[in-house]
Protein backbone atom coordinates (compact mmCIF):
# COMPACT_ATOMS: atom_id res chain seq x y z
CA UNK A 1 0.00 0.00 0.00
CA UNK A 2 1.19 3.22 -1.00
CA UNK A 3 2.46 5.29 1.89
CA UNK A 4 0.91 8.78 3.06
CA UNK A 5 3.01 12.11 2.12
CA UNK A 6 4.21 14.19 5.11
CA UNK A 7 5.89 17.19 4.71
CA UNK A 8 7.24 18.11 8.52
CA UNK A 9 7.60 21.85 9.40
CA UNK A 10 9.52 21.94 12.10
CA UNK A 11 12.55 23.51 15.02
CA UNK A 12 14.02 20.64 16.80
CA UNK A 13 13.39 21.17 19.27
CA UNK A 14 12.88 18.25 22.14
CA UNK A 15 9.36 17.64 21.39
CA UNK A 16 10.17 17.93 17.99
CA UNK A 17 12.37 15.45 18.24
CA UNK A 18 9.96 13.10 19.45
CA UNK A 19 7.40 13.61 16.83
CA UNK A 20 10.38 13.75 14.03
CA UNK A 21 11.38 9.74 15.72
CA UNK A 22 7.59 8.99 15.60
CA UNK A 23 6.97 10.02 12.32
CA UNK A 24 10.11 8.50 10.96
CA UNK A 25 9.67 4.75 13.08
CA UNK A 26 5.44 4.10 12.60
CA UNK A 27 6.33 3.05 8.90
CA UNK A 28 2.94 5.04 7.96
CA UNK A 29 4.53 7.87 6.20
CA UNK A 30 6.56 8.90 2.85
CA UNK A 31 8.31 11.57 4.88
CA UNK A 32 9.12 13.70 1.43
CA UNK A 33 10.96 16.41 3.65
CA UNK A 34 12.04 17.76 6.90
CA UNK A 35 11.63 21.97 6.50
CA UNK A 36 13.91 23.80 9.17
CA UNK A 37 12.36 27.16 10.49
CA UNK A 38 14.06 29.16 13.33
CA UNK A 39 11.57 28.92 16.79
CA UNK A 40 12.90 27.49 19.91
CA UNK A 41 16.62 28.00 18.55
CA UNK A 42 17.91 29.60 15.46
CA UNK A 43 18.08 27.90 12.01
CA UNK A 44 22.05 27.37 12.76
CA UNK A 45 21.26 25.55 15.85
CA UNK A 46 18.22 23.38 14.51
CA UNK A 47 19.01 22.76 11.58
CA UNK A 48 21.68 20.35 12.19
CA UNK A 49 19.87 18.41 14.99
CA UNK A 50 17.34 17.31 11.93
CA UNK A 51 20.05 16.43 10.04
CA UNK A 52 21.48 14.41 13.42
CA UNK A 53 17.94 12.74 13.88
CA UNK A 54 17.59 11.76 10.33
CA UNK A 55 21.38 10.15 10.50
CA UNK A 56 20.20 8.75 13.82
CA UNK A 57 17.72 6.43 11.77
CA UNK A 58 19.94 6.22 8.47
CA UNK A 59 17.12 7.60 6.23
CA UNK A 60 17.05 9.20 3.18
CA UNK A 61 14.96 12.26 3.81
CA UNK A 62 15.74 15.56 2.65
CA UNK A 63 16.49 18.59 5.00
CA UNK A 64 16.01 21.89 3.89
CA UNK A 65 16.89 25.73 5.60
CA UNK A 66 13.87 27.79 6.08
CA UNK A 67 13.32 31.06 7.32
CA UNK A 68 16.42 33.10 9.35
CA UNK A 69 13.32 34.78 12.26
CA UNK A 70 9.72 35.63 11.73
CA UNK A 71 7.64 37.12 8.94
CA UNK A 72 8.14 40.86 9.59
CA UNK A 73 12.36 40.17 10.93
CA UNK A 74 13.15 38.22 7.88
CA UNK A 75 15.99 40.10 7.24
CA UNK A 76 17.64 40.07 10.74
CA UNK A 77 19.13 36.88 12.07
CA UNK A 78 17.08 35.35 15.37
CA UNK A 79 18.77 36.45 18.79
CA UNK A 80 19.31 33.65 20.65
CA UNK A 81 17.44 35.37 23.87
CA UNK A 82 14.10 35.28 22.49
CA UNK A 83 14.49 31.52 22.11
CA UNK A 84 12.95 28.88 24.37
CA UNK A 85 15.45 28.27 27.18
CA UNK A 86 14.06 24.93 28.04
CA UNK A 87 15.39 23.12 25.11
CA UNK A 88 19.28 23.96 25.96
CA UNK A 89 22.21 25.46 24.75
CA UNK A 90 21.99 22.64 21.86
CA UNK A 91 17.78 23.07 21.26
CA UNK A 92 17.93 19.29 22.16
CA UNK A 93 18.67 18.66 25.39
CA UNK A 94 22.15 18.59 24.90
CA UNK A 95 21.37 15.35 22.86
CA UNK A 96 25.30 14.45 21.77
CA UNK A 97 23.47 13.09 18.99
CA UNK A 98 26.95 12.85 16.70
CA UNK A 99 27.42 15.20 13.99
CA UNK A 100 26.45 14.20 10.75
CA UNK A 101 28.68 14.72 6.97
CA UNK A 102 24.67 15.05 5.92
CA UNK A 103 24.33 18.40 3.93
CA UNK A 104 21.26 20.14 3.66
CA UNK A 105 18.89 19.91 0.28
CA UNK A 106 19.70 23.12 -1.96
CA UNK A 107 15.95 24.53 -1.86
CA UNK A 108 14.83 26.05 0.74
CA UNK A 109 11.58 24.94 2.74
CA UNK A 110 8.72 27.22 1.08
CA UNK A 111 10.16 26.22 -2.21
CA UNK A 112 10.54 22.60 -1.77
CA UNK A 113 7.32 22.76 0.21
CA UNK A 114 5.54 24.24 -3.27
CA UNK A 115 7.60 21.47 -5.41
CA UNK A 116 5.89 18.79 -3.17
CA UNK A 117 2.58 20.17 -3.55
CA UNK A 118 2.38 20.13 -7.47
CA UNK A 119 3.99 17.15 -7.76
CA UNK A 120 1.35 15.19 -5.34
CA UNK A 121 -1.70 17.34 -5.48
CA UNK A 122 -4.19 16.48 -2.27
CA UNK A 123 -2.26 14.06 -1.32
CA UNK A 124 0.43 15.92 1.07
CA UNK A 125 -0.13 16.24 5.07
CA UNK A 126 2.07 18.88 6.01
CA UNK A 127 3.09 19.01 10.03
CA UNK A 128 3.82 22.37 11.60
CA UNK A 129 5.41 22.03 15.01
CA UNK A 130 7.31 25.36 14.93
CA UNK A 131 6.33 28.32 13.79
CA UNK A 132 4.49 29.22 10.55
CA UNK A 133 7.13 31.53 8.72
CA UNK A 134 7.95 28.85 6.45
CA UNK A 135 4.33 28.46 5.58
CA UNK A 136 3.77 31.95 5.18
CA UNK A 137 6.85 32.65 2.74
CA UNK A 138 4.75 29.79 0.26
CA UNK A 139 1.69 31.43 1.14
CA UNK A 140 2.68 34.80 -0.25
CA UNK A 141 4.39 32.82 -3.41
CA UNK A 142 1.63 30.51 -4.62
CA UNK A 143 -1.52 30.34 -2.41
CA UNK A 144 -3.43 28.30 -5.23
CA UNK A 145 -0.46 25.41 -4.68
CA UNK A 146 -1.02 25.90 -1.01
CA UNK A 147 -4.48 25.29 -1.03
CA UNK A 148 -3.99 21.85 -2.52
CA UNK A 149 -2.23 20.46 0.76
CA UNK A 150 -4.57 17.55 2.20
CA UNK A 151 -4.68 18.74 5.54
CA UNK A 152 -2.21 21.12 7.86
CA UNK A 153 -1.81 19.72 11.29
CA UNK A 154 -0.33 22.81 13.28
CA UNK A 155 0.76 22.36 17.19
CA UNK A 156 0.32 26.10 18.37
CA UNK A 157 -2.32 28.44 19.45
CA UNK A 158 -4.54 27.74 22.50
CA UNK A 159 -8.28 28.49 22.47
CA UNK A 160 -9.58 28.62 25.74
CA UNK A 161 -6.00 27.58 27.75
CA UNK A 162 -3.67 30.06 29.14
CA UNK A 163 -1.01 30.68 27.01
CA UNK A 164 2.30 29.18 27.86
CA UNK A 165 4.78 32.95 26.89
CA UNK A 166 2.28 35.09 27.78
CA UNK A 167 -1.38 34.53 29.01
CA UNK A 168 -2.73 34.51 25.80
CA UNK A 169 -0.21 33.27 23.49
CA UNK A 170 1.59 29.93 22.96
CA UNK A 171 5.35 29.74 21.51
CA UNK A 172 4.87 29.16 18.22
CA UNK A 173 1.98 31.42 17.51
CA UNK A 174 3.36 34.63 19.76
CA UNK A 175 6.99 33.46 17.99
CA UNK A 176 5.43 34.78 14.35
CA UNK A 177 2.26 35.82 14.87
CA UNK A 178 2.06 37.18 11.61
CA UNK A 179 2.53 34.17 9.80
CA UNK A 180 -0.06 32.20 12.01
CA UNK A 181 -2.47 34.91 11.04
CA UNK A 182 -1.84 34.02 7.52
CA UNK A 183 -2.33 30.49 7.78
CA UNK A 184 -5.29 31.10 8.89
CA UNK A 185 -6.84 34.02 6.87
CA UNK A 186 -5.59 32.44 3.46
CA UNK A 187 -5.94 28.25 4.12
CA UNK A 188 -8.60 28.47 6.56
CA UNK A 189 -11.84 27.61 5.15
CA UNK A 190 -9.99 25.84 2.27
CA UNK A 191 -7.35 23.30 3.43
CA UNK A 192 -8.45 20.91 6.14
CA UNK A 193 -6.55 22.57 9.50
CA UNK A 194 -6.42 20.80 12.65
CA UNK A 195 -5.14 22.73 15.48
CA UNK A 196 -3.18 20.99 18.54
CA UNK A 197 -2.93 23.73 20.74
CA UNK A 198 -2.04 24.07 24.68
CA UNK A 199 -5.72 23.02 25.06
CA UNK A 200 -4.67 19.95 24.34
CA UNK A 201 -1.88 19.42 25.26
CA UNK A 202 -2.05 20.41 28.92
CA UNK A 203 -4.11 18.28 29.68
CA UNK A 204 -2.01 15.15 28.81
CA UNK A 205 0.69 16.14 31.26
CA UNK A 206 2.84 12.64 30.67
CA UNK A 207 4.02 10.83 34.23
CA UNK A 208 7.65 10.25 34.99
CA UNK A 209 6.79 6.76 34.84
CA UNK A 210 6.54 6.98 31.18
CA UNK A 211 10.12 8.31 30.79
CA UNK A 212 11.59 5.76 33.30
CA UNK A 213 10.00 3.44 30.83
CA UNK A 214 11.08 5.11 27.80
CA UNK A 215 14.84 4.06 29.32
CA UNK A 216 14.42 1.09 30.56
CA UNK A 217 12.60 -0.36 27.25
CA UNK A 218 13.25 1.68 24.92
CA UNK A 219 16.93 0.93 24.10
CA UNK A 220 19.30 3.41 22.75
CA UNK A 221 16.34 5.90 21.44
CA UNK A 222 14.23 5.65 24.67
CA UNK A 223 17.52 6.49 26.33
CA UNK A 224 17.79 9.43 24.93
CA UNK A 225 14.37 10.74 24.33
CA UNK A 226 14.06 10.31 28.51
CA UNK A 227 18.06 12.06 28.60
CA UNK A 228 17.17 15.04 26.91
CA UNK A 229 13.63 15.44 28.51
CA UNK A 230 15.24 15.95 32.10
CA UNK A 231 16.01 19.74 32.04
CA UNK A 232 12.89 20.38 29.96
CA UNK A 233 10.51 18.38 32.42
CA UNK A 234 12.39 19.82 35.43
CA UNK A 235 11.62 23.92 33.65
CA UNK A 236 7.88 22.83 33.75
CA UNK A 237 8.37 22.04 37.63
CA UNK A 238 10.06 24.93 38.11
CA UNK A 239 8.26 27.58 35.99
CA UNK A 240 4.78 26.40 35.70
CA UNK A 241 4.58 23.41 38.73
CA UNK A 242 3.39 21.45 36.33
CA UNK A 243 4.95 17.92 37.64
CA UNK A 244 5.53 15.37 34.72
CA UNK A 245 6.18 16.39 30.41
CA UNK A 246 4.22 17.91 28.58
CA UNK A 247 5.61 16.82 24.77
CA UNK A 248 3.46 19.18 22.69
CA UNK A 249 4.98 18.46 19.03
CA UNK A 250 4.49 14.56 19.66
CA UNK A 251 1.03 14.83 20.02
CA UNK A 252 0.15 16.85 17.09
CA UNK A 253 2.41 14.20 15.31
CA UNK A 254 0.48 10.91 16.60
CA UNK A 255 -2.85 12.90 16.24
CA UNK A 256 -1.77 12.80 12.24
CA UNK A 257 -0.90 8.48 12.99
CA UNK A 258 -3.54 7.74 14.78
CA UNK A 259 -6.31 10.30 14.94
CA UNK A 260 -8.56 7.68 17.62
CA UNK A 261 -5.98 9.10 20.25
CA UNK A 262 -8.38 12.58 20.21
CA UNK A 263 -11.01 12.16 22.51
CA UNK A 264 -12.67 15.73 22.01
CA UNK A 265 -12.53 17.88 18.82
CA UNK A 266 -14.37 20.74 18.29
CA UNK A 267 -14.97 22.98 14.67
CA UNK A 268 -14.19 26.65 15.71
CA UNK A 269 -14.25 29.95 13.69
CA UNK A 270 -10.67 31.67 14.51
CA UNK A 271 -8.76 35.08 13.89
CA UNK A 272 -5.13 35.03 15.09
CA UNK A 273 -4.24 38.62 16.69
CA UNK A 274 -1.19 40.41 16.02
CA UNK A 275 0.54 43.14 18.42
CA UNK A 276 0.15 45.00 21.78
CA UNK A 277 -0.70 42.21 24.59
CA UNK A 278 -2.73 39.91 22.76
CA UNK A 279 -0.08 39.21 20.08
CA UNK A 280 -0.50 35.98 19.10
CA UNK A 281 -3.57 35.03 20.62
CA UNK A 282 -6.37 32.57 18.60
CA UNK A 283 -10.01 34.13 19.01
CA UNK A 284 -12.89 32.84 18.19
CA UNK A 285 -15.33 34.82 15.97
CA UNK A 286 -18.12 34.75 14.06
CA UNK A 287 -16.32 36.41 10.88
CA UNK A 288 -12.99 34.05 11.86
CA UNK A 289 -11.97 30.89 9.24
CA UNK A 290 -13.15 27.70 10.07
CA UNK A 291 -10.50 24.90 11.78
CA UNK A 292 -10.98 22.36 14.09
CA UNK A 293 -9.29 22.09 17.64
CA UNK A 294 -8.46 19.20 19.38
CA UNK A 295 -9.39 19.85 22.80
CA UNK A 296 -8.39 16.86 24.30
CA UNK A 297 -6.67 13.83 24.19
CA UNK A 298 -7.09 10.24 25.60
CA UNK A 299 -3.25 10.01 27.08
CA UNK A 300 -4.13 5.97 27.73
CA UNK A 301 -4.38 5.84 24.09
CA UNK A 302 -1.77 8.77 23.50
CA UNK A 303 1.26 6.74 25.08
CA UNK A 304 0.21 3.29 23.93
CA UNK A 305 0.46 4.42 20.49
CA UNK A 306 3.44 6.25 20.91
CA UNK A 307 5.51 3.40 23.06
CA UNK A 308 3.92 0.96 20.78
CA UNK A 309 6.14 2.92 17.82
CA UNK A 310 8.81 4.04 19.78
CA UNK A 311 9.46 0.11 21.47
CA UNK A 312 8.22 -2.51 18.66
CA UNK A 313 7.54 -6.04 19.71
CA UNK A 314 6.95 -4.97 23.60
CA UNK A 315 3.03 -5.11 23.22
CA UNK A 316 3.07 -7.11 26.60
CA UNK A 317 5.00 -4.97 28.62
CA UNK A 318 3.55 -2.21 27.57
CA UNK A 319 0.24 -3.15 28.54
CA UNK A 320 1.74 -4.68 32.17
CA UNK A 321 2.56 -0.76 32.81
CA UNK A 322 0.34 1.22 30.89
CA UNK A 323 -1.97 1.54 33.95
CA UNK A 324 0.81 2.16 36.57
CA UNK A 325 2.02 4.73 34.01
CA UNK A 326 -1.26 6.39 33.21
CA UNK A 327 -3.52 6.62 35.62
C1 LIG B 1 5.78 24.60 21.24
O1 LIG B 1 6.83 25.54 21.47
C2 LIG B 1 8.08 24.90 21.34
O2 LIG B 1 8.94 25.27 22.40
C3 LIG B 1 7.82 23.43 21.30
O3 LIG B 1 8.76 22.77 20.47
C4 LIG B 1 6.43 23.32 20.76
O4 LIG B 1 6.43 23.30 19.35
C5 LIG B 1 4.96 24.48 22.52
O5 LIG B 1 4.42 25.72 22.87
CA1 LIG C 1 8.56 22.78 18.06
Amino acid sequence: MDKRKLLIDTDPGIDDAYAILSAMLCDKFDILGILCVSGNKSLRIVMPNALRLVDLEKKDIPVCKGAWSCLKDLDKPLVEEISADCHGADGMGESGLPYTERCLVDTPSWDFMLEKIKEYPNEVELVAIGPLTNLAIAIEKDVETMKQLKSITIMGGTIEHRGNVTPYAEFNTWFDAEAAQMVIEKLGDSVDIRLVGLDATHNSVLSHDVFDFLAYEGGFRGELLERISRSYIKAYYFDSLILGGIIHDLYAMLSLIDPSIIEVEKEVKVKVICGGEHHGQFVECEDGKKITAVMKFDTKKLVRTFLNIMLTGKEEVIEKFLPVMVK
